[in-house]
């Protein structure tokens, strides 16, 4: 009898060990925010394009139109506000003010590795946005931006960073 319920217990441990194993496993794992500085070392032309754009440079017009007090502005003139791994506030997270690689691309923890990234179907599993007009509406919404024009606005280099030539 004794001996029985030994395995009585071996068995319902090894059982609730399978499961924790098993749960652990299904439980996938959510892209975060990392900011343009994981991305400029692969991506060096289009950091130093996108640099130049009004959507780098902007930050400090939204602060001295409200300073620091309105958190609503950060939705969209930060990365990743809310989100894990995004904004916070200037003092903990100041290299994620303005709208940067991640706003139009996605959040890059996941899709960052050199195995994923040069592979558009894992890279889109792992979080990587497919460039449509949706990305661009979020923000730039008929409300904060009346006169926006996709065809147009995807073209200007105040916008949208420059598409290196690939060499082959
Ligand atoms: C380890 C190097 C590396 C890092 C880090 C990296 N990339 Fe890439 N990325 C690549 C390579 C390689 C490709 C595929 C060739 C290409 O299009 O340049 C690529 C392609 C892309 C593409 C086109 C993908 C497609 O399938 O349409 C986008 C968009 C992109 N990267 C954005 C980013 C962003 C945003 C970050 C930062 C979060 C980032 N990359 C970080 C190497 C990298
Ligand atoms: C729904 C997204 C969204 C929210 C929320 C938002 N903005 Fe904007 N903001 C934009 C867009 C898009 C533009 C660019 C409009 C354009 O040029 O068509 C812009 C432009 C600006 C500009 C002009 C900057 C320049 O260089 O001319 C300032 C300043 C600004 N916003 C401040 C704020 C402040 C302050 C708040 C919070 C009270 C805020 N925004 C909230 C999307 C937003
Ligand atoms: C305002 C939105 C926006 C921001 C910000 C932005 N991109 Fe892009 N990016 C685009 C769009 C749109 C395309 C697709 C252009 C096309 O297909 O013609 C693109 C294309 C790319 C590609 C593919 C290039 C190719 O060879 O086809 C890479 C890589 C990339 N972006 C990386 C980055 C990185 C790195 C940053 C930050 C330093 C960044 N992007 C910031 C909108 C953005
Ligand atoms: C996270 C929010 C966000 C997203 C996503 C976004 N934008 Fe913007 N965009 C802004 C803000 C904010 C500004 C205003 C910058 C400023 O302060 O002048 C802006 C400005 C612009 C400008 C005006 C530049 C100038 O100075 O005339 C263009 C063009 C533009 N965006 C194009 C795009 C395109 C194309 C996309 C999608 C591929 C896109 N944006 C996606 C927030 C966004």
């Amino acid at each position: 009898m004794i001996r029985n319920r030994k395995w009585l217990v071996v068995i319902i441990s090894m059982l609730v060990f399978m499961f924790i194993l098993l749960s652990a496993e299904e439980e996938e794992e959510k892209p975060e925010y990392v900011g343009y500085k994981k991305c400029k070392a692969c991506h060096k032309e289009i950091y130093d394009s996108w640099k130049e754009t009004t959507h780098a440079t902007s930050f400090q017009a939204v602060l001295d139109s409200t300073g620091l007090d309105d958190p609503s502005c950060f939705e969209c003139h930060s990365v990743g506000y809310g989100e894990p791994g995004g904004f916070v506030d200037t003092t903990e997270t100041p290299d994620l003010a303005g709208v940067q690689c991640e706003n139009c691309h996605g959040p890059g923890s996941l899709y960052k590795k050199f195995s994923i990234m040069k592979d558009h179907e894992k890279a889109v599993a792992s979080g990587l946005y497919e460039q449509t007009e949706e990305v661009c509406l979020t923000c730039h919404t008929e409300e904060q931006s009346p006169d926006f024009n996709y065809e147009e606005a995807v073209k200007n280099i105040k916008g949208v960073h420059i598409i290196p030539e690939k060499e082959e």
